[in-house]
C-alpha cells in the first residue's frame, strides 16, 4: 500500500510539473483525485487490509490526497498569474500618446432658431404650449372658419386618416385648442410639425414646422400685433429691420396680412438674396375672425386678438443663408457641424 501511494504520489508530481495548460492540470486532477480516480479506487481496495491498520492506512491516503491538492493549487496559481502577465502585456497602454478628443454634437439649426425664437417671445410674456400632430378636421379646419368646400382645404394638400382624422395641416388649430380652455387672456406660442402632400425640392417638404402665436385679450388691436412682431423680427434680425405689412387673405382671420421684413443682407437696396425686392416674407398674421373666436366659446364682443404663422424652416434657411431646405432634413454631419 504504501508503495503504491508512494508510486502515485511521485506521478502526480511529475504529471502536474509538465502540465502545459489549466485544462491539463484540470485532466489531472480528475483521473487522480475523481470518483474514478486512482486514490479512490486505492480507497476501495481498503477491505482488504486488515482492520487494525486501516486508520493508518486512511491516514496516509489523505497525506497523499492532501499533497496532491496542494501541488495542484500551486501550480493552478503560477499559471493564472503567468497568464495574466501575457494579457497585461498584450494590452499594454501608452498613457503618453496624444488623447483623441470625443466628438459633441450641436444643436440643428432649426432648433437653434426655434429656441431664439421661444425666447423672444417668452420675454414679452407668450407661453409655450403644443398641440397633437394628428388633428382632427373640426381643430385644423372646421374652427378656423375653413368650412368643407372651402377652397383652402384643397391648397393644403392635406394627409387624411380618416374621413375626419388627419394629419394637421398648420399649428393654428393649437389657436382652437387653447381658446377652448376658457383661460383668458391668452398669449400663446405653439411651435410643432406640420404635414403636407407635397413633392420634396428645395423649398418644400411634406413635413415641417411653424410657429404659432396667439395673443387674447380685451381691447387688442392690430397696432398691438405690428408692435409684437415688429419687437419680435428686430430682437431676431437686428434693430435696423423694418416691417411692411401687405394686405392677405386667411380663413381665420379678419383683416389678414403677410409680413415682410427689409433684406438683412442689403438693407432694402435689393440683392440676390432678396431677388432684387428688398424685402422678404417671413409670416402670415392677422386680428382672430369674430366667429373663430366665438366657435371656441369667446365673446367677440368683449375680446379681440391677433395671430400670426411663421415659418421654422424658412427662417432657418434665411437666417444661416442656406439656400436648399433639403440640406435641413438631410443629417449630413459635414453640413450640420457648421452650425
Ligand atoms: N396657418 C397659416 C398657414 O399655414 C399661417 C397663419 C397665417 C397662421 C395667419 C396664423 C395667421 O395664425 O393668423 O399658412
Amino acid at each position: 500500500m504504501q508503495e503504491k501511494l508512494d508510486e502515485i504520489r511521485a506521478k502526480a508530481k511529475a504529471q502536474i510539473e509538465e502540465a502545459a495548460d489549466l485544462d491539463s492540470l484540470n485532466d489531472i486532477r480528475v483521473a487522480l483525485l475523481g470518483k474514478k480516480g486512482e486514490l479512490k479506487t486505492l480507497l476501495n481496495s481498503m477491505k482488504d487490509v486488515a482492520p487494525e491498520d486501516r486508520p493508518k492506512v486512511g491516514q496516509m491516503v489523505n497525506e497523499v490526497r492532501e499533497a496532491i491538492e496542494g501541488k495542484l493549487a500551486e501550480a493552478k496559481e503560477k499559471m493564472e498569474a503567468e497568464a495574466l502577465k501575457q494579457k497585461l502585456s498584450f494590452e499594454k497602454i501608452d498613457v503618453t500618446l496624444p488623447a483623441k478628443r470625443a466628438k459633441v454634437g450641436n444643436s440643428h439649426p432649426n432648433t437653434s432658431v426655434l429656441e431664439e425664437v421661444e425666447r423672444i417671445f417668452t420675454g414679452m410674456g407668450f407661453t409655450v404650449v403644443e398641440g397633437p400632430e394628428v388633428e382632427t378636421d373640426y381643430y385644423n379646419f372646421e374652427a378656423l372658419n375653413i368650412p368643407a368646400n372651402h377652397p383652402a382645404k384643397d391648397e393644403q394638400d392635406t394627409f387624411y386618416i380618416t374621413k375626419d382624422i388627419l394629419l394637421r395641416t398648420q399649428t393654428s388649430p393649437v389657436q382652437v385648442r387653447e381658446m377652448e380652455k376658457g383661460n383668458l387672456p391668452i398669449r400663446m406660442l405653439a411651435p410643432g410639425r406640420v404635414f403636407r402632400a407635397d413633392e420634396v425640392d428645395a423649398t418644400h417638404s411634406p413635413s415641417f414646422h411653424q410657429i404659432e402665436g396667439m395673443v387674447i385679450d380685451k381691447g387688442i388691436t392690430m397696432s398691438d400685433l405690428k408692435g409684437t412682431l415688429e419687437q419680435f423680427v428686430q430682437e431676431l434680425f437686428g434693430k435696423d429691420t423694418k416691417v411692411k405689412f401687405r394686405p392677405h387673405h386667411f380663413p381665420f382671420t379678419e383683416p389678414s396680412a403677410e409680413m415682410d421684413v427689409s433684406c438683412f443682407k442689403c438693407g432694402g437696396k435689393g440683392c440676390r438674396f432678396c431677388k432684387g425686392e428688398g424685402w422678404i416674407e417671413i409670416l402670415g398674421c392677422g386680428m382672430v375672425h369674430p366667429r373663430v373666436l366665438k366657435m371656441s366659446g369667446i365673446d367677440p364682443e368683449v375680446y379681440s386678438g391677433f395671430a400670426f404663422g411663421i415659418g421654422l424652416e424658412r427662417i432657418t434657411l434665411l437666417k444661416y443663408e442656406i439656400d436648399d431646405m433639403r440640406l435641413l432634413y438631410e443629417n449630413d454631419i459635414r453640413f450640420l457641424d457648421q452650425f
